[in-house]
């Protein structure tokens, strides 16, 4: 890329951490392209990354670079859960909206040595209000989505899902029926594969709403960045074209960060860490004690729980199934009340044994690693990618939003994995892990769905 003196990007992602992790390396990509960029977090989110990595020190190194923050309007001690979407978007729209316009508008991002603010990259999920601005103040704005070009192309479609009377979902609803609405998807896209959020006969079930009229809005950006390649998601590029007239598709972003940063021999910094959580980095010697291809890794990302029963499930399934495993679990990853001390003695025996158990991993090294024969995962889209690029097939748990979509494509399209939703039973869980890792001794084999 050539260096670009006076253009100014102010990048604003979702405050979440799939969001800002996928957006910093954006930024850091403009960033050793020359360019300044302002990268705008919510309080919450930069006190985090400022808590948990070295991401101050990492961007000093460009000194075209600058942090931001900004109120979310939202108490300290706000969970700003998955529950708590609703209040969290309420609160960026009505708080966080005025006090954009006015750092903007008083030109509070340029300086002597910064020119003005060029163009602003903002995620598509908030792009309702930061267009506003953008288009009052005469600034270009630019859409950045962290979900899959397959799935923005089928929430694009929604309307017309909805115009043919295949949504709403009713009770009774054959799941495995096809939907044949989608252009491009009508041989494999079933009802079950659609958000979790399209399942209720409620159409204005809030998330329906924001997600399908956030992605239907962006022909109307000056241009719309994809976190994905062509060789992978083609077709549907193809049909977002016929709406969007620029479609930039430079991902996968970690992987093109990490060639970049190793081609002007930043080795160290090639793994630095966006996390929002404590990285555990023990998972890596463990890793380093174990044979090739043999452990698998799960990981349901960094939002998504499960109840006590399912996580039950899992751990039988993963013990059972005798493979050696990795497992990442949050603090907050089982919803609800439950005592630790009632973990049967099988569990607890069977996982000294073979598996490790963290709060959360330096991901994109542990997929790299050579005991990693698998990923037991949420299909979020980082993860997928992730996957993708270290060459390691799935076994696909999807939780909400993009990941039901990502976990069709991941089976049935790209033929890269298994797809176990809507399925939570351990005897599943410990056949496709086997079926995953090869049998009962060997390592990874040919995927048959
Ligand atoms: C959700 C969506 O499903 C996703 O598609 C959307 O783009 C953002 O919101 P999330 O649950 O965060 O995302 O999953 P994912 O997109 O996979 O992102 C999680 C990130 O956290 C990945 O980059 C992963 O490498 C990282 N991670 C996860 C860690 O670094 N360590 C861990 O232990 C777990």
């Amino acid at each position: 890329m050539e260096q670009c003196p006076t253009a100014h990007v102010l990048i604003f992602p979702f405050p979440a951490q799939g969001h800002v992790n996928s957006m910093l390396k954006l930024a850091e990509l403009l960033g050793l392209a020359g360019i300044h960029v302002t990268f705008l977090n919510t309080d919450f989110i930069h006190d985090r990354l400022v808590r948990y990595t070295d991401i101050e020190t990492r961007f000093s190194c460009y000194p075209e670079f600058q942090f931001k923050t900004v109120s979310d309007g939202l108490s300290a001690d706000h969970p700003r859960s998955l529950d708590k979407f609703m209040e969290l978007y309420d609160s960026l729209n009505s708080k966080t909206k005025p006090l954009l316009r006015e750092m903007l508008a008083s030109n509070q991002l340029g300086s002597n040595t910064r020119p003005s603010l060029t163009c602003i990259i903002v995620d598509g999920l908030i792009s309702i209000f930061t267009s506003d601005i953008a288009n009052e103040l005469q600034i270009p704005i630019i859409y950045f989505r962290t979900i899959s070009a397959s799935c923005f192309w089928a929430f694009f479609s929604v309307p017309n899902i909805i115009e043919a009377g295949e949504l709403p979902v009713r009770g009774n609803e054959d799941m495995d029926h096809l939907i044949t609405t989608v252009p491009g998807m009508e041989s494999f896209l079933r009802y079950r594969d659609l958000p979790r959020f399209c399942r209720g006969i409620d159409l204005n079930h809030f998330n329906l709403p924001i997600f399908v009229t956030e992605t239907q809005r962006s022909p109307q950006a000056h241009a719309l960045i994809l976190n994905t390649f062509e060789d992978l998601e083609g077709p549907a590029l193809f049909h977002i074209r016929t709406h969007c007239s620029k479609v930039y598709t430079i991902g996968p972003f970690h992987s093109l960060l990490k060639f970049q940063l190793e081609a002007k021999r930043s080795l160290s910094q090639s793994q630095s860490s966006n996390s929002l959580f404590e990285v555990d980095r023990s998972c890596m010697t463990w890793l380093d004690a174990q044979p090739l291809k043999s452990v698998i890794y799960v990981s349901f990302g960094s939002i998504s729980t499960m109840t006590k029963d399912e996580h039950m499930e899992f751990w039988f399934g993963l013990v059972n199934s005798k493979k050696r495993f990795l497992w990442v679990l949050r603090s907050d990853s089982i919803a609800g009340e439950h005592d630790r001390n009632e973990v049967p003695i099988e569990l607890v025996e069977g996982t000294k044994e073979r598996g490790y158990i963290v709060s959360w991993t330096p991901q994109e090294e542990v997929l790299d690693h050579h005991a990693i024969g698998g990923f037991l995962t949420h299909s979020g889209w980082n993860s997928t990618l992730e996957s993708v690029v270290a060459g390691l097939p799935m076994i696909c748990w999807p939780y909400f939003g993009d990941q039901q979509l990502n976990s069709r494509f991941v089976s049935e399209v790209w033929k890269l994995g298994l797809d176990m939703k809507d399925v939570c039973d351990r005897f599943i869980v410990e056949k496709m892990v086997n079926d995953l890792m090869g049998g009962k001794e060997g390592g990874v084999h040919e995927i048959n769905n």
